[in-house]
């Protein structure tokens, strides 16, 4: 694989020279981007002779206006270390004043981020929130480790062990294509149910799950098509979105986008119920109390249950209590292969950026998802599920 390692400025900067080497030995081709503060520690030249390729420092000493461009193209994984808090924040907020900054942001492959810097810096509300931001962002972020810092203080800070960083690039790039070809399906997000022209019945959910999903699934591949209710989240990259507003509209997209789909995922939080005769206008004010008759609407995920051939059908169950119990009961009543159960009511689930999760396979395997943010559950979730896949072919041949 080709690898870009974007080296800061900071006193670890000569253990990038190391991973480099690291990463050679690997068979990986790497091509090293230095900051201006990290020419500080350590020279270019030690990098062009480790790599046999002249390292990039300078966004004006290069052969082409658009090399930055280029060589994001050109690669397969950003690796930057170490990063200091001045690079994190800078990433985190998208200033691209030199080379490697502006890298990034042509960059469209994972990236892998360990940073080193001094306790208190490590500490500091700045860089945990631009981290967080990061690792929102779907970077992956190997955790700086606990010792004696150049600075002469104690505590977290140290960059990480390289072969520690060596094993998160791995898991990167092996994630990377493992969805190639596959075509997944997903939806997310409430539907909403018109109750006259300018009222309708809907529920709390943001398609923040579900928008995790598909651009983790495009991110590892995948032609990721996904079929959203209303939200207010702008379409993941590189991911097909089909926009719809009610139950019924939401069926017809699935159905319509269903046949070249191996993987069919619904985090949707669809309404229930639904009235079936909207009134043309809308329903006046009085003192009178009214009643509301609400009818079914149609269960998606039951019906493609009752069709789904190959398909890896996985659902989602949104519950305030016996979580797992009431996945698996989900699980067998709509014959999905894997339910993931959310417990929502507290500080996950709905609206949150995180999630914590138990999924039910229908191999009879249970498994805890701990709180993390969405597009980690969203990964998690897709390596069960691609395991799951290879369980039940060896199983039942499908
Ligand atoms: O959108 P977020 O704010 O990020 O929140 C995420 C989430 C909590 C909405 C999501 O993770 C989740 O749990 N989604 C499913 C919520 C839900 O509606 O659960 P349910 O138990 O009502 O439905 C079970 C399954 O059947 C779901 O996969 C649902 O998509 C499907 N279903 C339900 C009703 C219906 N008429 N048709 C369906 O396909």
């Amino acid at each position: 694989m080709r690898i870009l390692l974007g080296v800061g400025g900071g006193i670890a900067a000569y253990k990038a020279a190391e991973l480099a080497r690291l990463l050679m030995q690997e068979g990986h081709q790497v091509r090293v981007i230095m900051t201006d503060a990290a020419q500080e520690f350590v020279r270019p030249l030690t990098f062009a002779a480790l790599t046999g390729q002249k390292t990039l420092t300078d966004m004006f000493a290069i052969e082409s206006a658009i090399e930055h461009i280029s060589v994001a193209q050109g690669h397969d994984l950003l690796v930057i270390a170490p990063a200091t808090g001045d690079l994190i924040a800078k990433l985190a907020h998208g200033l691209a004043g030199d080379f490697l900054t502006t890298l990034y942001l042509a960059f469209t492959g994972p990236v892998v981020i360990a940073p080193a810097m001094n306790v208190n810096m490590w500490m500091h509300a700045a860089t945990q929130a631009n981290l967080e931001t990061l690792r929102k962002r779907g970077h992956r972020i190997v955790d700086p480790e606990s010792g004696y810092l150049a600075c002469g203080m104690t505590g977290p800070g140290r960059l990480a062990g390289l072969e520690t960083i060596a094993a998160a690039i791995g898991r990167e790039l092996s994630k990377r294509r493992d969805l190639d070809g596959e075509t997944v399906l997903i939806t997310a997000g409430p539907t909403q149910e018109p109750l006259d022209p300018v009222r309708y019945i809907s529920n709390r959910s943001s398609g923040k799950m579900g928008y995790a999903l598909a651009e983790a699934a495009a991110a590892r591949g995948a032609r990721a098509i996904l079929i959203s209710g209303p939200v207010r989240l702008a379409p993941p990259r590189g991911v097909e979105v089909v926009s719809v507003r009610t139950a019924a509209e939401m069926r017809e997209k699935v159905l319509e986008n269903l046949e070249p789909a191996g993987i069919v995922i619904k985090a949707a939080a669809v309404a229930d119920f639904h009235l079936s005769k909207v009134p043309d206008h809308k329903v006046k004010k009085t003192a009178a109390r009214i009643t509301l008759e609400l009818d079914p609407t149609p269960d998606i995920l039951a019906e493609l249950g009752r069709n789904k051939g190959d398909r890896l059908l996985i659902g989602f169950a949104a519950e305030t209590q016996n979580v797992e119990q009431e996945a698996r009961r989900k699980l067998e009543s709509k014959n999905c292969d894997m339910v993931v159960g959310n417990l929502v009511g507290g500080e996950t689930g709905f609206e949150s950026d995180e999630n914590e999760a138990v999924l039910v396979m229908r191999t009879g395997e249970t498994i805890s998802l701990p709180r993390a943010p969405k597009r980690e559950i969203a990964d998690r979730v897709l390596d069960e599920a691609l395991k799951l896949r290879l369980a039940l072919y060896a199983a039942h041949g499908r």
